[in-house]
């Protein structure tokens, strides 16, 4: 142990898009949205607000809380799969609006399960060397990567950061451990088409331009067993009993693929953070948005295990433990 989150942060559009509003864009009805996916409304960026922009604004809360100052940080890490552009990365932008002038910065793209593996990476340099201070980010605008005449997809997704500082502190305390996942086998089931390729040899025919493209009713099936099976591994690997577990936040990707969930690993739902009603599906951004919002709201104490569970495109997914 030793590798701690010392502040927490996240950044929303200001734009709130309810299930009514897009009952005006596709042929939905706002019941079925809600009934089918526990979401009543989600953020959507306006002028002004690219993922970079998000991802800046979340982490000067997280530089806040933490009382570190941006000119101190080693190394930025933002997970999306949504940036404005291909390069440079959305770290990059971070670097430069927060002027972190002493950290390098590169992104991570593991979909939804994004976030964790970058707080992953982050510990893995933090145990390397005590000294280091560094900036973990989940960040999306996937309102930029949605095919909104499709109503399988535009319905469920939102836009947000989230950010966290990482560091070292002595004690009893920190990042546990992780047991990660993947699976491009089952790639088809969820995936985003880059732009189209300039070379004749490698242009693919079918790429409809770059959006999320998903089988819902076979990712949910996936989704509920590989994160079972990640946290009941993760538990046994760490010998930790769910009962000794304080708050479990996962990925927030559909009410009924969390509510299964709990189900299977029989936990009390009052120890499972849940914000999907308000935020859809915000992909890399959502586990760090609900651990900011579960810090804020003083759900979080010194001392207290966190569990967090993660599934996305990829196919990736996980779990991970850490030690408030
Ligand atoms: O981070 C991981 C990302 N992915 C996910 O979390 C997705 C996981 N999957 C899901 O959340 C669910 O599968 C969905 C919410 C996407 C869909 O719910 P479902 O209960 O699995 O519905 P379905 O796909 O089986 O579709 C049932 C019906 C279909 O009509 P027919 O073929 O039965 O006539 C769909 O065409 O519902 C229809 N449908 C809709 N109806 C109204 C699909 N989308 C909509 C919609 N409004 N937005």
């Amino acid at each position: 142990m030793g590798t701690v989150i010392l502040g927490t942060g996240s950044c929303l559009p200001e734009k709130i898009v309810t299930n009514h509003d897009l009952e005006e864009i596709v042929d939905t009805s706002a019941e079925w949205i809600q009934s089918r996916t526990g979401i009543n409304a989600r953020r959507i960026s306006g002028k002004g607000e690219q993922t970079y922009n998000l991802a800046t604004e979340a982490s000067r809360k997280a530089l806040l809380m933490s009382g570190i100052d941006a000119k101190e940080l080693d190394i930025i890490v933002v997970a999306t799969i949504s940036s404005h552009m291909l390069m440079p990365s959305c770290a990059c932008f971070v670097q430069k609006e927060l002027g972190a002038t002493k950290a390098f910065a590169y992104d991570v793209n593991a979909a939804c399960s994004g976030f964790l593996y970058a707080l992953d990476l982050g510990d893995k340099y933090v145990r390397a060397d005590s000294e280091k201070k560094i900036l973990i980010v989940g960040a999306e605008v996937l309102s930029a990567r949605l095919n909104w005449a499709d109503r399988n997809t535009c319905i469920l997704f939102g836009d947000g950061a989230g950010a966290v500082i990482i560091g070292h502190q002595e004690g009893d305390c920190g990042y546990i451990g992780s047991n990660f996942f993947s699976d491009g086998n089952l790639w088809k089931l969820l995936y985003m088409h880059a732009p189209k390729s300039n070379n004749p040899e490698l242009c693919i025919e079918e790429n409809p331009g770059s959006h999320i493209i998903m089988e819902g009713r076979e990712i949910f099936k996936y989704a509920v067993k590989a994160m079972e099976d990640a946290v009941r591994g993760l538990l046994a690997k760490e010998q930790i009993s769910l009962d000794s577990v304080k708050l479990v936040i996962p990925h927030q990707a559909n009410i009924r693929i969390l509510n299964n969930l709990i189900e299977r690993l029989e936990i009390p739902k009052e120890k499972v953070f849940i914000n999907v009603a308000e935020y859809g599906n915000t992909s890399a951004a959502s586990i760090p948005i609900a651990l900011d919002e579960a810090k804020r709201e003083g759900r979080i104490s010194a001392g207290d295990t966190i569990l967090f569970c993660t599934f996305g495109g990829g196919l990736t997914w996980g779990a991970t433990l850490i030690k408030w």
